[in-house]
C-alpha cells in the first residue's frame, strides 16, 4: 500500500525545527501565504467568467469581482499577512512604497518582513495560461518594536531566510525553500489542501530548453545574442528547444523540472532589463540555488548585488547550472571583444 502524502500543514509544523529561529513566527508565516494562495487560486480559477456574471448584471458581483486581478492577489496577501499580525513590514511590486505593520505599537515583537510579486505573469490572464506568485521573506535588521524602514527591505538575496512561488497551473502549487532544499506542494482542490507532490526539486545539471522573448533580440547585448546561437546550432544535442510562455513563475518551474534556462537581459530598450531584483529575481534565485541551478546577471550571482531601490530592476539569467555558465561565458567573451 502506498504511503499516504504529507500535507504541506504537516510538512511545516515537522521541519519547524530546522529553521534557525525556532519560535513557530516562520511557520505562521508560511502558513498565511499558504493561505492568501488558496483565495487567491480560487478568484484566478474564475477568471473568465467575471465577464459573463457581470454582463448578466448579477447582483452577487461585488465592485472587488471587477478588480484587476493582480490588485485583487496584492490585496489578498497583504490583508492575510497584516491582518494575522505576522510580519513587521511588506514590500509589495503593486505599492509603491513599503508598508509598515503596527509601527505604532512598541509591544509589537515581529521579526520578518515580506516581499511579494502578488500576481506574476499578469498579461496571461486575459487568456487562460498559467500564473503565479513570487515571495521573499527576510529577517529585519532594525530592532524589534521599532518600525520598519527601507533598510529592512534592500537587503543582499543571500540574506533570504524563505523564498517561493505559487503556480496556479493545470494545478496549483506551491514551491518553497527555507534554505534546505526545494519541495512542491499540489493543491487538491476538492479537499483544499495542499500535498507534498515534489519533495526535494532539483534543476538537472543541463537541459535542452532555452527561455527569452526573442522578439527582443535585436536589443539584445551581442554575449546573449551569440549564445542564443550557439542554442540554435547543430551539435550533439543541439539545437535546443525554445520555450517562453511569458510568465517567469512558469517558466522557471518547467525549466527547472525539465532543464533548461530563463533569460531576461538589458536591451537597448530597457537598459536594466525588465525583472525587478527584490521580489522577482532574488527569490527565484534562492530556489535556483537550493535545487541546485544558478542565477546570474550575465556576470555575477543575483544574491549578491546590494539593493539600493525597492524596485529597481536586473537582467537576468537562470536555469540549469552548466547553462547559465555557458551563458556566461559568452558574456564575458562579447565583452572583451
Ligand atoms: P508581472 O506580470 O509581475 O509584471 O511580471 C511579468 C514578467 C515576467 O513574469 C515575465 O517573464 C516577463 O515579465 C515577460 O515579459 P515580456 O512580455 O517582455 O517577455
Ligand atoms: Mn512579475
Ligand atoms: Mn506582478
Amino acid at each position: 500500500m502506498s504511503k499516504s502524502k504529507q500535507t504541506l500543514g504537516e510538512f511545516i509544523i515537522e521541519n519547524q525545527a530546522s529553521f534557525k529561529y525556532t519560535s513557530g513566527e516562520l511557520s505562521r508565516l508560511i502558513n498565511s501565504i499558504r493561505l492568501a494562495a488558496k483565495v487567491v487560486n480560487h478568484e484566478v480559477n474564475k477568471a473568465g467568467l467575471v465577464d459573463i456574471i457581470g454582463a448578466a448584471g448579477d447582483t452577487n458581483i461585488q465592485g472587488e469581482d471587477q478588480q484587476k486581478l493582480d490588485v485583487y492577489a496584492n490585496t489578498k496577501f497583504i490583508q492575510t499577512m497584516t491582518k494575522r499580525n505576522i510580519v513587521c513590514g511588506i514590500a509589495s511590486e503593486e505599492e509603491d512604497d513599503f508598508i509598515s505593520i503596527n509601527s505604532q505599537d512598541e509591544n509589537h515583537q515581529n521579526k520578518y518582513v515580506v516581499l511579494i510579486d502578488p500576481l506574476d505573469g499578469s498579461s496571461n490572464i486575459d487568456v487562460n495560461v498559467s500564473v503565479g506568485t513570487i515571495f521573499s521573506i527576510y529577517r529585519r535588521i532594525t530592532p524589534v518594536g521599532t518600525p520598519v524602514t527601507i533598510d529592512d527591505f534592500l537587503q543582499q538575496g543571500n540574506r533570504q531566510v524563505a523564498a517561493g512561488y505559487i503556480v496556479y497551473g493545470t494545478s496549483t502549487m506551491l514551491v518553497y525553500t527555507t534554505g534546505h532544499g526545494v519541495n512542491g506542494f499540489t493543491l487538491n482542490p476538492a479537499i483544499g489542501s495542499f500535498y507534498l507532490s515534489h519533495p526535494d526539486m532539483q534543476f538537472p545539471e543541463d537541459g535542452t530548453i532555452y527561455s527569452v522573448n526573442e522578439g527582443n533580440y535585436i536589443h539584445f547585448p551581442k554575449g546573449i545574442k551569440n549564445y542564443i546561437k550557439y542554442c540554435q546550432m547543430e551539435e550533439g544535442d543541439r539545437p535546443y528547444t525554445s520555450r517562453y510562455i511569458g510568465s517567469l513563475v512558469s517558466d522557471f518551474h518547467r525549466n527547472m523540472i525539465k532543464g533548461g534556462i530563463y533569460m531576461y537581459p538589458k536591451s537597448s530598450k530597457n537598459e536594466k532589463g525588465k525583472l525587478r531584483l527584490l521580489y522577482e529575481c532574488n527569490p527565484m534565485a534562492f530556489l535556483a540555488e537550493q535545487a541546485n541551478g544558478k542565477a546570474s546577471d550575465g556576470f555575477k550571482r543575483i544574491m549578491d548585488i546590494q539593493p539600493t531601490e525597492l524596485h529597481e530592476r536586473v537582467p537576468f539569467i537562470c536555469g540549469s547550472k552548466n547553462m547559465v555558465e555557458k551563458a556566461e561565458e559568452f558574456m564575458r567573451a562579447a565583452e572583451s571583444e
